[in-house]
């Protein structure tokens, strides 16, 4: 720096020190500002030195003594500048932190834990039917749930007006031709839609809702779910089907368990069957119902009897759903009472 030691290159000295001290204390951008204007303006440390100089007798000593003000004005300003680009950035931040918008926050917090939804128990079940079936090979197939007479009961070997129609107590869609629209009583009819759609080999499933003019009580409702299962292929025979309903048991509610078919009547199987499940403890579920399929129904959905054969099944899901978690009245699943429903996971 200096060649030689003035009392002015001492108080320079000590105002570049001190103003370096002052510009890194200030603590925000404001604050540094004044700091900065007060070091630097006419009446700060530097600019009395300044003006002191005239007093300086040495031409060479006032003319470095004055290149060594601008230097220390200069270095002054730099350190100025590195310190406002320090609190600009922390001060960026805490703008950052402070319009932040915490989304998860009610996600998190433990009443909204407590309130979040469920699967419904029929919904639950169904899933678990389907990857069961899945497991076992089944594809999985929908149909409408207003449907025409054929495919609710003409298809299915039932013509007009026979007997066995009366089976199912039936709720009609007005239409122009009365009676030829119906909300299926069951999900048989899907049955037909896929042997139409579908080339055989097939193995199909085929869960939905169905509905009956029934007076709703503990265990019956108007509104219920059916899941239909149908397999065509060359070659089946009633022990396929036997099988078919006890791997399906065993996979459904656990090993324990095992299936029984007992003779009965459906329009559209022949022969027929009632399907119950026994429980380890040596009590009877009843199921559903199955059988062979029907030739009249094979060609019904456009397949000839005499190349396929195969057997279908159909069962209510929630009663099952109602067994499984061992509700007493059906009407409660469909409540909506959440005291009902947060009871189950
Ligand atoms: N659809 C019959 C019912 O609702 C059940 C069933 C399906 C029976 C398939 C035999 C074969 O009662």
């Amino acid at each position: 720096m200096a060649s030689s030691s003035t009392p002015e290159h001492q108080q320079l000295a000590q105002a570049v020190n001190d103003g370096a001290s002052a510009i890194n204390a200030a603590s925000t951008t404001e604050e540094l500002r004044t700091v900065v204007s007060a070091l630097t303006g006419k009446k700060g440390a530097i600019s009395t030195i300044k003006s002191s100089l005239g007093k300086v007798s040495d031409v060479e000593m006032r003319k470095e003594l004055g290149q060594l003000v601008n230097e220390a004005l200069t270095s002054l300003q730099a350190i100025a500048d590195s310190r406002s680009q320090q609190l600009r950035v922390g001060e960026f931040a805490s703008v950052i932190e402070s319009d932040r918008v915490d989304i998860t926050e009610v996600a998190m917090s433990a009443r909204a834990t407590q309130r979040r939804g469920r699967l419904h128990l029929v919904t639950q079940a169904t899933e678990r039917l389907e990857d069961v079936f899945i497991g076992l090979g089944f594809q999985i197939a929908e149909g409408p749930e207003v449907e025409t007479d054929f495919y609710n009961f003409e298809a299915l070997n039932m013509p007009p007006s026979h007997p066995a129609r009366s089976m199912w107590d039936t709720l009609f869609v007005e239409s122009d031709e009365p009676g030829s629209v119906v909300l299926r009583t069951h999900t048989s009819p899907v049955q037909i839609r896929v042997m139409q759609d579908w080339p055989p080999p097939i193995y199909a499933i085929m869960p939905g809702r169905v509905f009956r003019k029934e007076t709703p009580d503990a265990t019956h409702m108007p509104v219920f779910h059916q899941i239909e299962g149908l397999v065509i292929d060359r070659g089946i025979t009633f022990a396929d089907l036997a099988g078919t309903i006890e791997s399906f048991t065993k996979a459904f509610f656990g090993e324990g368990f095992t299936s029984r078919l007992r003779p009965s009547y459906f329009p559209f199987t022949e022969p027929s069957a009632e399907f119950d499940i026994r429980r380890p403890d040596g009590s009877w579920i009843e199921l559903g119902g199955c059988g062979m399929v029907h030739p009249h129904v094979l060609r019904a959905g456009g397949l000839d009897p005499a190349e396929w054969s195969g057997f279908a099944f159909g069962f209510g899901i929630d009663r099952m759903a109602k067994e499984r978690h061992g509700v007493n009245d059906l009407r409660d699943m469909y409540s909506d009472d959440v005291r009902f429903t947060e009871q189950f996971s």
